[in-house]
């Protein structure tokens, strides 16, 4: 199971935040505001993939010195798994995500499931990819 918090950030974002709003009392924070605030903190405290943004350039070279290519093309071409042009018009962020971190979860029609385990990959990692996977066609 995954910690609650991966990092200090997200402890501050999920429980100082509100904890802080509440403190300030309700004259001098609105209650939609403190309301809006605890409902991001709990919803990113869920997903800490949202505080990361992935960036192509990165994605693009941990594609090669994680040998992505060694079993994917990035057009369309079958090699061990899918070609991964389009990747981004079959599923979504977090489809993508997952096929990186738990490849075994969803297997693609037709494809061995062989591919590698990359739960070794820390989240940004894994949006730097997702980024660079985006940007095939
Ligand atoms: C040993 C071969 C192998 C390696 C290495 C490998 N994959 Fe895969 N991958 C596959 C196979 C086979 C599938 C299809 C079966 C499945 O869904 O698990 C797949 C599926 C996927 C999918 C879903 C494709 C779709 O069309 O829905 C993504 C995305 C993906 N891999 C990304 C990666 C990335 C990124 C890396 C490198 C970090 C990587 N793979 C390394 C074999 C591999």
């Amino acid at each position: 199971m995954r910690p609650l918090f991966r990092s200090a950030s997200l402890f501050i974002a999920a429980v100082a935040i509100p904890a802080l709003a509440a403190a300030c009392g309700s004259d001098s924070v609105p209650a939609d505001t403190a309301a809006t605030v605890t409902q991001r903190a709990v919803i990113s405290a869920a997903n800490p993939s949202d505080f990361l943004a992935g960036d192509v350039d990165r994605g693009r070279r941990r594609f090669a010195t994680e040998a992505c290519g060694a079993c994917h093309s990035t057009g369309s071409n079958r090699v061990v798994g899918p070609g991964l042009a389009g990747i981004s018009a079959r599923g979504d962020d977090a489809y993508i995500r997952q096929s990186v971190k738990e490849p075994g979860a969803v297997v693609v029609k037709g494809f061995p499931n062989v591919m590698s385990d990359f739960s070794r990959l820390d989240d940004q990692t894994v949006e730097d990819l997702v980024a660079y996977l985006k940007t095939l066609n």
